[in-house]
């Protein structure tokens, strides 16, 4: 099989993967006023009102009850640290695939030279998962289309990111 149809092939497999994700099955609400790109996220409505709680308790401190982050995210403190991101779609959020959020969420930024503390210990797989959603709920279909791509191809190099 050449390369091409190799990626292809994986490229259809994970779309199948995702449209067949438990976690993505959507309440008893109705999709009305949704687009169809955002009834085709891999979230459900409860994952997006779970997040919500999971954030207001321990993420919104330091990067805002909406998710905006800090006006000067880009510039460094005088510790040389950076402030808090928004992770609304503004920054770069949307760049990294979903294991790589998950990683972020569970060992936080010191180990690399940051400051956010980690969630490994407080928060389960599910309420991370559910905060990754909730930040999601605020990107654009653009953004989250962007998203989308660079975490198929992420699922294809690392073979799953489900
Ligand atoms: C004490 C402040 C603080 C708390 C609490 C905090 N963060 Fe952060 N977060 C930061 C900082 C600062 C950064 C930038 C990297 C660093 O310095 O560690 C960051 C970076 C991130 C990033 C990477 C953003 C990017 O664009 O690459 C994500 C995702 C994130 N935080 C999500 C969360 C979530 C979800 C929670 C709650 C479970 C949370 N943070 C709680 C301070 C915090």
């Amino acid at each position: 099989m050449n390369n091409r149809k190799t990626v292809w092939l994986a490229l259809a497999a994970s779309a199948l993967l995702a449209a067949c994700d438990g976690s993505a099955q959507q309440s008893a609400a109705p999709d009305a006023g949704k687009t169809l790109l955002q009834q085709m996220r891999w979230y459900s409505e409860a994952q997006v009102a779970r997040g919500e709680k999971v954030y207001r308790e321990n993420c919104a401190g330091c990067h805002g009850s909406d998710a905006s982050g800090d006006p000067n995210w880009r510039q460094p403190n005088s510790d040389g640290k950076f402030p808090p991101p928004p992770l609304n779609g503004t920054a770069h959020t949307w760049h990294h695939p979903k294991n790589m959020l998950r990683m972020t969420i569970r060992r936080g930024g010191v180990p690399l030279g940051g400051s956010m503390p980690p969630f490994g210990d407080k928060l389960s797989r599910e309420e991370i998962d559910a905060v990754i959603a909730w930040v999601q709920s605020h990107w654009s279909d653009e953004i989250y289309s962007a998203w989308a791509r660079r975490n198929a191809q992420a699922a294809i190099t690392t073979g799953g990111n489900q």
